[in-house]
């Protein structure tokens, strides 16, 4: 049962460096600019709490399936399925958990490019000292008008698709270990600044107030759905990104500890995040639900007023585009893995069409902004839509059915031996949290956003 199968894109050098890759592929837009958005407009504690609660009983072991399969197959998401179906003799239907992976992630990356696009343009605002003492009104003005110009948000988005297509193009291992050796690092400790400065605001334990003091009338079962799907999305989890950094996985790592690593830190990033903005929100008498905009509302305006501004604005903004730069990697890495192994494409060709493609579909997301902003379907914006079907529906279903697949298709000698933390204590808590409680939790609360419970 314990034939090695190998990786033709090679493996990571060590377990660090998976971690890292992992973490730099967790932490991005989703624990910055999205985290906080959606915690304000789904009234902050309450959300907060089952976000984190989805994290550690649907997270984490899923986490740990996906890393499991992948390092199994080896290969990539569809490859990896029909190879453990081929073991365990299933169905290969179950491949459609890899294609419906890189559906997902294909839309993800779409409208994911255009924000990282909008960190990419702040950068220039900073250095060019337009927060430099700006009022609130001033740096909202700034962000309206970003999004009024679609011209501008394209070259932005143009740029960031480049760039991720020149780093995929070359194989994510090479490149990848020193930005997140350093990088990631580098963005902790200025959003450790960020909340210190916050801290000396007037308002900062209203923020804390507003993150940790959970009021459940404030909470729908929409709420609920966006809380878990962002638990996956913060993860990166569900549509097989993690599933091919664990196809790089040497044998001999635990995938127990690295799940938990990576999601501590991945949670860590938010929660600090959320820290920084909702005191600068609520000194400013700013809106917590303004939606998209919010980190693009807010922290220009504390950068504005701390001594040093320019530089710590400037610095945070590099970051930020670099932690959405090794995020976005991953998001269509099973992607281009697919066309090399598939369809026998180089990487470059295949991360010229796949990147082409998902620049295209982007389009779809800036003009939901400004020229088709008015145009709703359901009441959400295409980007919205994207978003919510993506983030809140394809991402749970992908991460219900790799739930499913590992309890019930594979044979439990094959998770034992590739999880390798024996069949004690440990590996039981696991079992049960994917045989019951995450796949139930995920349906019930599919099934209460429909109105069915
Ligand atoms: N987790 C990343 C973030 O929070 C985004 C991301 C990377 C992602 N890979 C993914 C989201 C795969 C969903 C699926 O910004």
């Amino acid at each position: 049962m314990s034939e090695q199968r190998e990786s033709v894109h090679g493996l990571w050098s060590s377990r660090w460096v998976f971690i890292l890759a992992a973490t730099g592929s967790a932490v991005g837009l989703g624990n910055i600019w999205k985290f906080p958005y959606i915690a304000g407009e789904n009234g902050g504690g309450a959300f907060v709490l089952i976000y984190l609660l989805c994290i550690a009983v649907i997270g984490v072991p899923i986490m740990m399936a996906e890393i499991l399969m992948g390092r199994r197959g080896r290969s990539t998401p569809i490859n990896t399925l029909r190879h453990l179906c081929g073991e365990a003799k299933a169905h290969p239907a179950w491949q459609i958990i890899g294609w419906s992976g890189m559906l997902a992630g294909f839309l993800i990356l779409s409208f994911y490019s255009v924000i990282a696009g909008w960190a990419l343009s702040y950068i220039l605002d900073s250095i060019s000292g337009t927060f430099y003492d700006a009022t609130a009104e001033q740096v909202g003005k700034n962000f309206s008008d970003l999004l009024a110009s679609p011209g501008t948000l394209i070259f932005w988005h143009t740029a960031f698709m480049i760039m991720t297509m020149v780093v995929v193009a070359r194989g994510v291992k090479n490149g990848l270990e020193k930005a997140v050796r350093i990088l990631m690092p580098a963005l902790l400790i200025l959003l450790l600044v960020m909340v210190g400065y916050a801290m000396s605001m007037g308002e900062f334990m209203r923020g804390v107030e507003f993150l940790f003091k959970p009021d459940f009338g404030r909470i729908t079962a929409n709420g609920v759905l966006i809380a878990m799907g962002h638990a996956f999305f913060t993860l990166s989890l569900g549509m097989g990104a993690i599933m091919i950094y664990g196809a790089y996985l040497p044998n001999n790592v635990s995938i127990a500890k690295t799940s938990i690593i990576i999601a501590l830190a991945d949670t860590f990033v938010a929660l600090l995040a959320g820290l920084a903005i909702f005191p600068i929100v609520f000194s400013n008498g700013l809106e917590p639900g303004a939606g998209p905009g919010l980190i693009f509302q807010t922290l220009p305006i504390a950068f504005g007023q701390m001594p040093g501004g320019i530089v710590f604005g400037t610095l945070f903004f590099i970051l930020l585009t670099f932690a959405a730069w090794t995020s976005s990697i991953s998001i269509i890495e099973p992607v281009i893995t697919w066309l090399v192994e598939n369809k026998n494409m180089s990487r470059t060709r295949a991360c010229t069409i796949a990147g082409g493609l998902t620049w295209l579909a982007g389009l779809g997301t800036v003009l939901s902004f400004n020229v088709t902003a008015d145009v709703k379907l359901f009441d959400k914006t295409f980007f919205d839509l994207v978003d919510y079907l993506a983030s809140n529906i394809m991402l749970p279903l992908g991460g219900l059915l790799m739930s499913i697949f590992v309890v019930w298709v594979l044979p439990k000698v094959i998770t034992a031996e590739e999880l390798n933390i024996g069949q004690g204590a440990g590996f039981k808590l696991w079992f049960f949290l994917l045989k019951f409680v995450a796949p139930i939790a995920v349906i019930i609360i599919f099934l209460n956003v429909i109105g069915i419970i």
